[in-house]
């Protein structure tokens, strides 16, 4: 008799995932580093550095800068360009992180520049899917929003990917997009396979003494703990707009957190800035996870996600039982 499968695996977007826990996007560069500090078994993917067209050497240093709640990050989208990624990143990928689950992020500041990576990398070997970081600012003649601020934009980026490869197509959407919705629905509408929330927040450092930024490009983008109510919100918010699988990012730094997500509705999570502190945060998340599904009697990811109760009528005594019916969010208020 075949043993009852893992709490963690589930199927999704036509692979297995062993567990439910990534690296986030610009975290752990295309993967080099990990293979000698963690157990790949605990890992159900990553995502790699977004990768443009041409290379990018990145911002002035300081690049990152703590802070007691989270970092705040400019790095610039420094990447080697999708030729480099072509010829050397992914056949490395290919040749060493067999088992684990990739999505390639890709950035640009026109729907021709996604494509562009995307129609170059499409044939190779090795990796799952793509994830499109839309965050970047879109070129100047439509006024230099972040793509997932402005869904004309966001749809036309999608659907010229999506024209091009048949791999499952991740959209990455902002935290401060002002209204979720449209944003959700010109994902979906032209074509994503699912929906990664949230990238940083715009976040400042200032140095009382000096008087100046902690970062050598001045603003940045805001991570770590501070984030994970943002990131959990959009999750839950997105959940009542959509269907398609969402991935949890913002924050996630124990089993418990990644189960806030689950329960807001994603099938997983990504870990960025916690993998900073503690390399093996990822293998370690999966473990707690594991724990904290048993001491629940919860025997499948399935029957946390999309369970939140949240809201005056969502009660407050005793465990989650079937998610209350869908409803539009309500407005946050203060
Ligand atoms: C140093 C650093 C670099 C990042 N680079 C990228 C990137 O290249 N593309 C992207 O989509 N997100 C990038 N992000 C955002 C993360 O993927 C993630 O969305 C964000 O950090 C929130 O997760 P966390 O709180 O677990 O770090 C970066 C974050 C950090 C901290």
């Amino acid at each position: 008799m075949n043993p009852p499968p893992d709490v963690l695996e589930q199927t999704l977007f036509g692979a297995r995932f062993t567990s439910p826990v990534l690296l986030a996007a610009g975290t752990c560069g295309f993967g080099e580093a990990i293979i000698e500090v963690m157990d790949l078994a605990q890992l159900g993917g990553l995502v790699t550095k977004s990768v443009t067209v041409e290379p990018r050497w990145g911002n002035p240093a300081p690049r990152v800068a703590e802070f007691p709640a989270g970092m705040v990050n400019s790095i610039g989208l420094a990447n080697p360009g999708v030729e480099a990624v072509r010829r050397e990143k992914l056949p490395w990928i290919r040749d060493h992180l067999q088992d684990v689950r990739v999505f390639v992020s890709v950035a640009g500041h026109t729907p021709g520049e996604y494509a562009d990576v995307v129609g170059r990398l499409d044939d190779l070997d090795g990796f799952l899917g793509f994830e499109l970081n839309l965050s970047c600012p879109n070129d100047s003649r439509r006024g230099g929003l972040p793509f997932a601020f402005d869904p004309d934009a966001l749809a036309s980026v999608v659907a010229d990917v999506r024209r091009i490869t048949e791999r499952p197509l991740l959209v990455k959407l902002a935290p401060n997009t002002p209204d979720l919705g449209p944003a959700v629905r010109a994902a979906e509408e032209s074509g994503a396979d699912g929906l990664t929330l949230v990238n940083t927040l715009p976040g400042l450092v200032l140095d009382p003494r000096t008087r100046r930024a902690a970062l050598g490009a001045g603003a940045g983008g805001m991570s770590g703990p501070a984030l994970r109510a943002v990131g959990v919100h959009a999750t839950w918010r997105a959940s009542r707009l959509t269907a398609l699988p969402l991935v949890g990012v913002g924050g996630v730094a124990s089993g418990e957190d990644a189960v806030q997500y689950f329960l807001a509705g994603a099938s997983l999570v990504q870990i960025g800035t916690a993998s900073f502190w503690d390399p093996r945060s990822a293998g370690r998340v999966s473990d707690e996870i594991r724990r904290f599904a048993r001491s629940q009697g919860v025997r499948s990811l399935r029957e946390w996600v999309g369970t939140a109760r949240v809201g005056p009528d969502a009660g407050t005594e005793g465990p989650a039982g079937a998610a209350p019916a869908a409803s539009p969010a309500p407005a946050v208020q203060s």
